[in-house]
């Protein structure tokens, strides 16, 4: 579905946008992982797209596995606490895991995740998001590759939802505070 949209009140990163930074991403990744044996693990469910489209603009053959998270908290508020709600089919052990995930905001979620990881033995854990907001730079937490650094207001689309809806946009936008009351 195009961005355009009436509840989209400004479009932060187009579908060209995101395609072009994609092939950068996927020739840079694929350059680390040469020779490598590398397992995609994607965060469910807003990192679908971005899974889906990096995977396949890269050349070298991936696994790929899917985890479900939540942050316990209040409302909007990572916690930092998490609970796994969809747990790996694979045995991470040995193993050069690849975090996909669509938007890092506080950190809490991810430096829970890596260190999950690590804790089952993986060999390396890298992470690479889409989009990264500003408060993401207060946790001491070591992203590899990053999309796009975006400002700190609630996006939606290309995977990103409000309430289960807008995953299905082509871009990224800012939702309109009208959606919200
Ligand atoms: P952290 O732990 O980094 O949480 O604070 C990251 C998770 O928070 C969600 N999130 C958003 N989801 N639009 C969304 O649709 C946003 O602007 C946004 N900011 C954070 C998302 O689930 C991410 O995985
Ligand atoms: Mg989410």
């Amino acid at each position: 579905m195009h961005l355009t949209h009436p509840d989209i009140t400004k479009t932060l990163v187009t579908a060209e946008q995101i395609r072009e930074r994609i092939a950068e991403l996927a020739l840079e990744i694929d350059q680390a992982y040469q020779g490598k044996d590398i397992l995609l693990i994607g965060v469910l469910k807003g990192a679908v797209p971005f899974m889906a489209d990096l995977s396949r603009a890269m050349q070298i053959p991936t696994k790929q596995d899917w985890m479900a998270v939540s942050s316990y908290g209040s409302g909007t508020i990572s916690s930092g606490v998490v609970r796994i709600l969809k747990d790996l089919d694979t045995d991470v052990k040995d193993r050069n895991v690849l975090i996909v995930e669509d938007i890092i905001d506080s950190g809490l979620t991810l430096s829970w995740l890596t260190a999950n990881l690590k804790a089952r033995e993986a060999k390396s854990v890298e992470i690479v998001t889409l989009l990264r907001k500003p408060d993401a730079a207060k946790v001491a937490i070591d992203v590899r590759w990053v999309g796009f650094d975006i400002p700190n207001e609630f996006v939606v689309g290309y995977g990103l939802d409000f309430n289960e809806n807008y995953r299905s946009l082509d871009g990224v936008g800012v939702l309109s505070p009208s959606v919200y009351s």
